[in-house]
């Protein structure tokens, strides 16, 4: 059976198929992968400097650099913990403070700020007085993204640090730091010892340098941070009056009788109530009831098709009832980005994961204008249209190859339609589905084949 089965099969093997196909497994890869393909190197480095020697210690400022391109910590912000080497205490912080302060009952007079063995610190909020400011702090743990906006994209505090080591042979490194955003999902690397930073002045005419400072580099990844995805794709085309719609169950499944509550029906009279109840301020979602159940769903319209241009609408909608999306950013990956003429109402930069390919570009708010996607309503959502210039040799409307081959929303990989059910051309020949099952049967047959036989 196999050996008939196979190379009508093979014969069918067309190089947009096999694309295809690839586009297939790298979605299904993409989600388990433990970095992120479209930033292999980003991360947020945690750098601790030691400014100056205590009679019991050290003043440290503790800086934490987001140097991922688009993902970035939103509110309610960071929270950073670690675990002391020795029996430390922090007596006292600026820009920042520890959620719990412990058991002090060992010291007279003076009180330490903090004396657990594994402290948890968090950013001060906005409107904090100046005295107890530091650079880049109070900003309530929002630090942004690279990309969307550098300057913003560190947050710092001072810390006092006793009975700890008062030289640098002596003194030891805090271990196993945990950040928090506030869910898990950031794994941290060991702490090292690495070249003592240099600050230059304002006016750069000196440069002075930190007594010691310790490193330690976290990455992120989707598979620890949750469970289910956070968003969808739907399409739609100006060719096709087929909408086609986010996958079914693509972030859960809806399910109002066994597990009340799990979304909320728009015009349901418990609305209100549900979204003012006891878990206000619980940064779970609570979602309008969907077939696709995503707090955000993004949809690509193909809009209109000029001679040399080609126009699409994206439209991002908020389904959740509990969040406003500060600063949202959007990454899309599709082979015509290298030649985007025009963002309309939408900031854009292309970005190139690996140096030759360029077809992933981030798209982001205007600043006060729809930087804020607003909680699911009538103005939760922002769109906007993106004009490309055609490649003649590449440009198809043929076989979805207009549509996204990725979308992340604020960094995370959202759930595309399985790529048969992209809307056709008009009296284009139905693509065969059957091709995209026929390698895959291929494989599974060759295989099993080789299983047998070997
Ligand atoms: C963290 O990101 C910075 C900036 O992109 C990069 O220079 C550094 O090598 C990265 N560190 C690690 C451990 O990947
Ligand atoms: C510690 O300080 C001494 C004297 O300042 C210096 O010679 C030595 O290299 C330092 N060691 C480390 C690990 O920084
Ligand atoms: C680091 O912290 C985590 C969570 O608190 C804990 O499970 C783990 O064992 C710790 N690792 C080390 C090396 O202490
Ligand atoms: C330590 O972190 C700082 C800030 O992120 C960075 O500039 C420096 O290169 C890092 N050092 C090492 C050795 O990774
Ligand atoms: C639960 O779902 C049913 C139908 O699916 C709907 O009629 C009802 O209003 C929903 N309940 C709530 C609380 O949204
Ligand atoms: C979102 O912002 C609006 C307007 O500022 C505010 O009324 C609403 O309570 C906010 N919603 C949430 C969930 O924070
Ligand atoms: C990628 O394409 C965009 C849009 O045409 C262009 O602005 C950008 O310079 C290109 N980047 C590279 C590295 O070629
Ligand atoms: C953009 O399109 C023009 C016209 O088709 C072409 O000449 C140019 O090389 C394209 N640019 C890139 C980066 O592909
Ligand atoms: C539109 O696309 C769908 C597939 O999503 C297909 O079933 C349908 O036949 C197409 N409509 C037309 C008019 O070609």
């Amino acid at each position: 059976m196999s050996s008939s089965f196979m190379p009508t099969c093979i014969s069918k093997l067309t190089n947009s198929t096999i694309l295809l196909v690839c586009a297939l497994l790298c979605f299904s890869f993409t989600s388990t992968e433990a970095y992120d393909p479209l930033d292999p190197n980003g991360n947020i480095t945690i750098k601790w400097d030691i400014m100056s020697w205590t009679p019991d210690g050290y003043v440290a400022v503790v800086t934490i650099f987001n140097f991922q391109k688009y993902r970035h910590i939103q509110a309610p912000g960071w929270t950073l913990g670690w675990e002391w080497s020795k029996k430390e205490v922090i007596w006292s912080m600026t820009g920042a403070q520890a959620t719990e302060q412990g058991d002090c009952s060992r010291f007279k007079g003076n009180v330490p700020h903090c004396c657990l063995r594994k402290p948890f610190v968090v950013d001060l909020l906005p409107g904090t007085p100046y005295n107890q400011q530091v650079a880049n702090c109070c900003k309530g743990g929002v630090i942004t993204s690279w990309i969307q906006d550098r300057d913003n994209a560190v947050s710092s505090f001072q810390i006092s640090v006793g009975s700890a080591g008062t030289t640098n042979k002596t003194v030891r490194a805090p271990k196993n730091f945990t950040l928090k955003v506030p869910g898990p999902g950031y794994t941290c690397e060991k702490t090292k010892l690495v070249k003592p930073s240099q600050f230059v002045s304002p006016d750069k005419r000196r440069v002075t340098q930190a007594v010691l400072t310790w490193n330690s580099t976290c990455t992120y990844s989707q598979i620890l941070a949750q469970q289910t995805p956070s968003c969808c794709v739907s399409l739609s085309s100006f060719y096709n009056d087929t909408i086609v719609p986010c996958p079914t169950c693509s972030c859960g499944c809806e399910n109002n009788i066994t597990q009340p509550g799990s979304c909320v029906m728009p015009n349901s009279p418990y609305l209100a109530s549900v979204i003012a109840g006891p878990r206000k301020n619980s940064f779970t979602p609570l979602v309008q009831c969907t077939t696709h159940m995503c707090p955000i769903r993004i949809h690509w319209h193909v809009k209109l098709n000029y001679k040399e241009y080609w126009r699409v609408k994206i439209s991002i909608t908020n389904f959740n009832y509990r969040m406003n999306y500060t600063q949202w950013n959007l990454v899309a990956q599709h082979p015509n980005f290298d030649n985007l003429t025009t963002s309309f109402s939408f900031n854009y930069k292309s970005i190139t994961p690996f140096a030759t390919i360029n077809d992933t570009a981030m798209l982001w708010g205007i600043k006060f204008y729809n930087d804020l996607l607003m909680q699911n309503g009538p103005s939760g959502n922002v769109q906007s249209e993106l004009l490309f210039r055609k490649d003649m040799e590449t440009f198809t409307f043929e076989k979805g190859w207009a549509f996204p081959r990725r979308i992340y929303f604020n960094g995370d990989n959202c759930v595309m339609p399985p790529p048969e059910a992209y809307p056709w051309l008009p009296n284009a020949s139905p693509y065969q589905v059957i091709s995209i099952l026929c390698p895959a049967m291929a494989i599974l047959v060759s295989l099993a084949f080789l299983l047998a036989y070997a």
